[in-house]
């Protein structure tokens, strides 16, 4: 498993230093002068300018996947790829350069290794859904970075709930699927994920995906179907991103249940019972 990059001790403030629209989503960049290197599938709680204004709301901090990092001059840039659903997405969206933000992070434990995942990967296949494809991003460039072969496979329902596919750089091998056909496969990610562990032996498999529940339960099945290993990315309600207050508390296969904040948000595809995680903002 990669070691999980530890939080400093309490919350930062840190400046938004670019933005850009891409597609129907955002994406801003925070500079975080003190802050170390997440690693690809961790999280960071935000809370910005504007907190609390709509009657109250935003109350609590929101997590958002980091989407791409880098060390300069001046610290670490991470970027976050958003889509405005609500009243915390609304105000971190039209954050302009120069504002401020409040973070924590980078937390929870991040995606492993192939070989970890299934010693035999002779490499990945990255599934994303949505929003869900800010942290396969920062995967795909992590595995690159380590010459890992890696297939990406990106769904999207069109193209006003699209976006943030520059974060995937110069590489060639993305299949795209939209549920309206406008572009690539007409139908669901999860259709070309199918055709890719027919031509492969899926049992050698090593599947990383992030997306709505619906895809993310679909790529669950689809795996246990096929005796492939899969790691998720999974989204649930958080209030505190730290352990505290068990509000993000999903159900394990064997029984129990385990805090996504802190033993996720990137989980076995074996270890839980169903990706369908009420309350999880992304359908
Ligand atoms: C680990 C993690 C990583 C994430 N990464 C990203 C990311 O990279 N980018 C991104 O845009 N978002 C990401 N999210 C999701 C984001 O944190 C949530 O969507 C957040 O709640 C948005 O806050 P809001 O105030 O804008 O909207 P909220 O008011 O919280 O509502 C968000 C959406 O959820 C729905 N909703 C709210 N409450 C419920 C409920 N009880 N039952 C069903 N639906 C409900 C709303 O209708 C709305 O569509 C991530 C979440 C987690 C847990
Ligand atoms: S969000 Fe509080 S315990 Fe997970």
């Amino acid at each position: 498993m990669t070691a999980r990059v530890l939080a400093p001790f309490g919350a930062r403030d840190a400046e938004v230093v670019a933005r850009r629209e891409t597609g129907g989503y955002v994406v801003f960049t925070a500079l975080d002068e003190s802050g170390p290197e997440p690693a690809p599938g961790q999280f960071y709680m935000l809370s910005g300018e504007g907190w609390g204004s709509a009657g109250g709301r935003p109350f609590l901090p929101r997590a958002f996947s980091v989407a791409a990092a880098g060390k300069g001059d001046g610290g670490v840039r991470l970027e976050f790829l958003l889509e405005a659903v609500g009243p915390a997405t609304a105000l971190l969206a039209a954050l302009d350069k120069g504002s401020r933000l409040t973070l924590t992070g980078p937390l929870g434990r991040p995606f492993s290794d192939p070989a970890a995942v299934n010693p035999g990967a002779p490499g990945a296949i990255l599934v994303g859904g949505g929003i869900g494809v800010a942290p396969i991003a920062i995967l795909r460039r992590h595995l690159q970075a380590n010459g890992i072969p890696a297939r990406t496979l990106l769904g999207f329902r069109d193209e006003a709930h699209s976006g943030g596919l520059e974060l995937f750089g110069t590489c060639q091998e993305v299949g795209l699927a939209f549920e309206d056909g406008h572009q690539g496969h007409q139908g669901y990610v999860t259709d070309l994920l199918q055709v890719a562990l027919k031509g492969d032996d899926a049992a050698s498999a090593a599947v990383y995906a992030c997306g709505p529940p619906a895809m993310l339960e679909a790529v669950r099945v689809i795996c246990a179907d096929r005796g492939a290993q899969a790691e998720l990315a999974m989204e649930s309600p958080m209030a505190c991103g730290y352990g505290a207050c068990f509000g993000c508390a999903v159900p394990l296969s064997g029984g129990g249940y385990m805090r996504l904040c802190v033993d996720g948000p990137v989980v076995r595809a074996d270890e839980i019972e169903t990706a369908l995680v009420a309350g999880a903002g992304h359908r």
